[in-house]
């Protein structure tokens, strides 16, 4: 079944606390993303972890995106805190990934560490084609979300990031270890905020995305445990 993350998209610690302790109960992953990260550190993801329970999956969303040598030191480091994802941006190009993956197996090694499953971003979801056009890149979006999957795929990473739009596309064309993590959810109803690419969790899950993310339709509504257990629930339904 599609499995859920929800972003803490929070600024400090006892914001992303109190977020967890009210998530705690509802069998959902947790997505840790810059906000939080720049301003608390690594060892916020462990300390998040433990509060939601030792056996939640942990997604690290730190986005990296610079030459190889800075990318591979920097998920060197990311691969200490544990997490079960880790993002970098596919636009990053070919020998930027493979510099990335073969950072992360050896810090694994010799850190003793899980090896972190690393997936590559796309085209954020917050950008519909004109955005594209103005930063004077192909569209549609969908072309260059395919273009930037397939150069994850052989580069070697274990999945991307996609905006509900491209699911199918994506599965059509990429190996099938290639994990989809969507973002762009917006169940009925829900204010949608900066994303522009927006799916509902259900027809996300039946397109076929391994995972959605979902931030502040969980996170700003009234009771975010029951608002997750919903979504999750339905998404039950959907796959019995
Ligand atoms: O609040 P909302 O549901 O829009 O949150 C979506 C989350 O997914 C944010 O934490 C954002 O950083 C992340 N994300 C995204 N688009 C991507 C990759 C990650 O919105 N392409």
């Amino acid at each position: 079944m599609t499995g859920i993350f929800c972003a803490i998209d929070a600024g400090n610690m006892q914001d992303a606390q109190d977020m967890v302790r009210k998530l705690s109960r509802v069998d959902i992953g947790i997505k840790i993303g810059l906000e939080l990260f720049v301003a608390e550190g690594p060892f916020c993801v462990e300390r998040l972890r433990e509060l939601k329970g030792g056996n939640t999956p942990v997604f690290l969303d730190l986005k990296l995106h610079d030459i190889p040598n800075t990318v591979a030191g920097a998920v060197r480091a990311a691969v200490r805190c544990r997490a079960d994802f880790i993002t970098i941006h596919s636009s990053g190009g070919t020998a930027m990934m493979r510099a990335a993956i073969d950072a992360a197996q050896d810090a694994a090694l010799q850190f003793s560490c899980p090896l972190p499953a690393l997936l590559g971003v796309t085209v954020l979801t917050h950008m519909d084609d004109s955005d594209l056009e103005s930063v004077g890149q192909q569209k549609p979006a969908g072309d260059q979300v395919l273009r930037l999957a397939q150069l994850a795929d052989s580069a070697g990473l274990q999945g991307v990031i996609c905006s509900p739009l491209e699911i199918a596309s994506l599965r059509a064309k990429l190996s099938s270890r290639m994990k989809l993590v969507v973002p762009g959810i917006r169940p009925e109803g829900s204010a949608a905020g900066d994303q522009k690419r927006t799916l509902t969790p259900q027809a996300a899950a039946d397109l076929g995305a391994d995972y959605l993310v979902i931030g502040r339709p969980i996170t700003q509504s009234a009771d975010p445990a029951k608002t997750a257990q919903d979504i999750l629930d339905s998404l039950k339904r959907n796959a019995a």
